[in-house]
């Protein structure tokens, strides 16, 4: 099956109530453990790589790779530029077959992320990709803020409605509480499901995004530091949390450093148990197995979006 944009899948998200699960992917491993998940729950599924995993990788090593994921596999996947910082940046990945890409101009005031975010959807949908914009702050790589303390950083629900009017923008990303990596609460997890579902009453044809949205799988981090690694206080999104925005309108709920803990944690595991193994392949298997374990559980257990396909 070639390469889809999320149109359909979104749509049938929206309609049915699921989520679809958007992986980010750095390597072989992480993409080959995550479309066997999906193949394997018959799900739909969004590799996503940003600008760093690109220059780690290669744009061309990731194109090719998915391009082998697609032959091998007949279920829809949507290959996405994730955190797109520049129009320069998204240019690049549409012209190199991506079939959505998103533009992330929450770090600009207001009418600077419109007209940004207007130029890259004039440009994508040019070529038949679509586009996720972002408004509002997440803490962590976006911005070292508190989010949980400043209730600026949400997004409002009106901003929101004249931001995909004016920009024409797909799919939104929007600040619910969510943070990126390992350490997204202090004390008690917290979303604003009040501020989605007000997005959700002015936006109700709009995919909704749900960055930052790791569970930091509590097991994953214990096994970390079983295994000599140092990751003390971690804490995510629960999953009962994420079910809940995946029934309550999320479209595409983004994980990538559960994929990062699962990896590590089945790596170390092989290092403190056989310390005489130096082939990768006894390490590498193992790390691949877990990223498909973890996968298969958001796509089955939480996000709802085994057996969606269209
Ligand atoms: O939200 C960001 C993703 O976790 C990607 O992180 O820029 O380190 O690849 P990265
Ligand atoms: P996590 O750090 O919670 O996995 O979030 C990933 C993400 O939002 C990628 O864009
Ligand atoms: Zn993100």
């Amino acid at each position: 099956m070639p390469l889809v944009t999320t149109k359909d899948m979104f749509e049938k998200s929206m309609k049915e109530h699921f989520a679809i699960g958007a992986f980010n992917v750095n390597n072989m491993e992480i993409i080959q453990g995550i479309v066997d998940a999906a193949n394997e729950e018959k799900s739909p599924v969004i590799l996503q790589a940003s600008s760093s995993a690109i220059k780690y990788a290669r744009i061309g090593y990731l194109r090719k790779m998915i391009e082998a994921a697609l032959e091998e596999y007949d279920i829809p996947i949507a290959l996405h530029l994730d955190h797109g910082p520049d129009f320069e940046t998204c240019k690049m990945c549409i012209d190199n077959g991506f079939s959505l890409v998103m533009i992330d101009g929450s770090k600009y005031d207001f009418e600077e992320n419109i007209a940004l975010t207007k130029q890259v959807v004039d440009y994508a949908h040019s070529k038949g990709v679509v586009v996720e914009a972002e408004l509002g702050k997440l803490a962590g790589i976006e911005d070292d803020v508190n989010v949980a303390a400043s209730d600026v950083m949400y997004t409002d629900p009106d901003q929101a409605k004249e931001f995909v009017e004016r920009t024409g923008c797909d799919s939104l990303a929007i600040a619910i509480g969510t943070s990126h990596g390992a350490y997204k609460f202090k004390g008690e997890a917290k979303l604003r499901f009040d501020i989605l579902q007000k997005v959700k009453e002015k936006l109700p044809h709009t995919p909704i995004v749900l960055h930052g949205a790791s569970t930091v799988i509590p097991e994953l981090v214990e096994m970390c530091n079983q295994y000599g690694g140092n990751i003390p206080g971690a804490k995510g999104v629960p999953d009962e949390m994420l079910h809940e925005a995946s029934i309550s309108g999320v479209s595409k709920i983004n994980v990538d450093t559960d994929l990062r803990l699962a990896m590590t944690a089945a790596i170390r595991k092989v290092f403190a148990e056989s310390p005489e193994a130096f082939d990768p392949r006894k390490y590498m298997t193992p790390a691949r197995d877990l990223i498909k374990q973890t996968v298969q559980h958001k796509m089955r257990d939480v996000f709802g979006s085994s057996n969606k396909i269209l």
